[in-house]
């Protein structure tokens, strides 16, 4: 039987007993590593050959410290390897780039983070690789977006910033009836609250960017799976490129220690602020899976184990007083990433463009803030919240 989130969290992947009896895992900082004599080259070599590599050869393709986040995360998704990136969108595109050919069709949720839509759209595209974005409230029909060159289905949830959800173990289902990948950006979820591979799921991605770091000090970004198909994306990534530093990985193994503690005061505080937003005679919606109001609350209860740390709301009031009510709060910061210890607040469609036209577009109401909650009290969060509504009369 495998350990519980927080000892895993602690324990998982590290190497005991370690270099010099130090209790942390160390930054190799090197580039390259060095072999002693021909004899010990052909040696790596032959082992290389038959898949039973030990140890490193060059930063590109494999690092200490990595490999034991990598350990580390794939204990937290119950998956049998991990690799590491140096972005979320590193992780995501060499994943895409490895598994599809021109040729191709992948079918996509459309709700996903706009910088994976942007690559499907505008760089598959000139590949050759034809792709079908679907609405996540659309992922129960998504057989008919299917074609017979359909290689793989690349999901999102919960979805940014409406945090809409979608029956994975369907998905699964309908992917391997027909012979395809399918795979799910579970960024906004993380391990402790979902664990998409036990639902059947091919492969996790991750912006470990955010809730896996949580620190918004470091960039990252993890792909989970089976050996079998993580060693193609492996090859991809040492060709690629987008190898996560020696550094990186010594923060994110350090913010994985605190995964379990961080999610669920997450959770939890981003549970009080829901309910208490949707009291709040300025709120007009709030968007939260934890929320019966919610449209995939039951779907939350089946799947999710906490509904996650980011909640989102309407105010009544337009664009210029939604802009008045984030600049009134003075406990988050302002900015675009979730996941970290600290509270971070957007009036998300100012994040998108400053044209009214483009940010109808792409379907975002100019009332709309996403609040990332930190791991402060919720108390505090809550009593912000209040000063700045009552603050503007909203
Ligand atoms: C859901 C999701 N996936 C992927 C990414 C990309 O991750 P990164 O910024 O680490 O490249 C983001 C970034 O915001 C995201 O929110």
């Amino acid at each position: 039987m495998s350990e519980h989130f927080s000892t895993q969290s602690v324990h998982a992947g590290e190497q005991r007993p370690k270099p010099y009896g130090a209790i942390t895992t160390p930054i190799v900082q090197t580039s390259t590593y060095t072999f002693t004599d021909t004899a010990s080259i052909v040696e790596f070599m032959q082992q290389k050959a038959a898949g039973q590599q030990h140890r490193d050869e060059y930063g590109r393709y494999s690092n200490p410290t990595q490999r034991t986040v990598e350990a580390k995360i794939a204990a937290l998704e119950g998956g049998e390897t991990a690799l590491l990136f140096a972005s979320g969108m590193a992780a995501i595109t060499t994943t895409m780039l490895t598994l599809l050919s021109s040729g191709d069709h992948l079918v996509f949720i459309q709700d996903c983070y706009r910088r994976t839509r942007e690559f499907v759209g505008s760089y598959l595209s000139r590949w050759g690789i034809e792709s079908t974005g679907i609405p996540a409230d659309q992922a129960p029909n998504l057989e008919q977006a299917l074609r017979p060159h359909t290689r793989l289905i690349f999901c999102e949830m919960p979805t940014n910033p409406y945090l809409r959800l979608i029956d994975l173990e369907q998905v699964a289902a309908l992917a391997h009836q027909h012979g395809l990948l399918c795979a799910i950006d579970s960024t906004f979820a993380t391990p402790i609250n979902l664990q998409p591979l036990a639902h059947g799921i091919d492969l996790v991605l991750h912006s470990a960017t955010k809730y896996l770091g949580g620190h918004n000090d470091l960039l990252a970004g993890a792909v989970v799976g089976r050996r079998q198909l993580l060693s193609a994306i492996e090859k991809g990534r040492g060709v690629l490129g987008g190898v996560a530093g020696p550094q990186e990985a010594y923060l994110l193994l350090r913010g994985l220690k605190t995964l379990d503690l961080r999610v669920r005061r997450q959770n939890e505080n981003a549970q009080r602020v829901a309910e208490f937003l949707q009291e709040q005679a300025g709120v007009e919606r709030v968007y939260y899976p934890g929320l019966p109001s919610h449209p995939d609350h039951e779907l939350a209860r089946r799947l999710l184990r906490g509904c996650g740390g980011v909640v989102s709301f309407e105010l009544r009031g337009g664009h210029e007083a939604t802009s008045r009510f984030v600049d009134r709060l003075r406990l988050p910061y302002l900015g675009p990433t979730l996941g970290g210890v600290e509270s971070i607040a957007q009036q998300q469609a100012l994040f998108i463009s400053l044209d009214p036209a483009e940010r109808r577009a792409a379907g975002l109401s100019d009332s709309l803030v996403r609040y990332a909650v930190g791991i402060e009290d919720a108390a505090d969060i809550i009593a912000d919240l209040e000063q700045a509504l009552e603050g503007g009369k909203l």
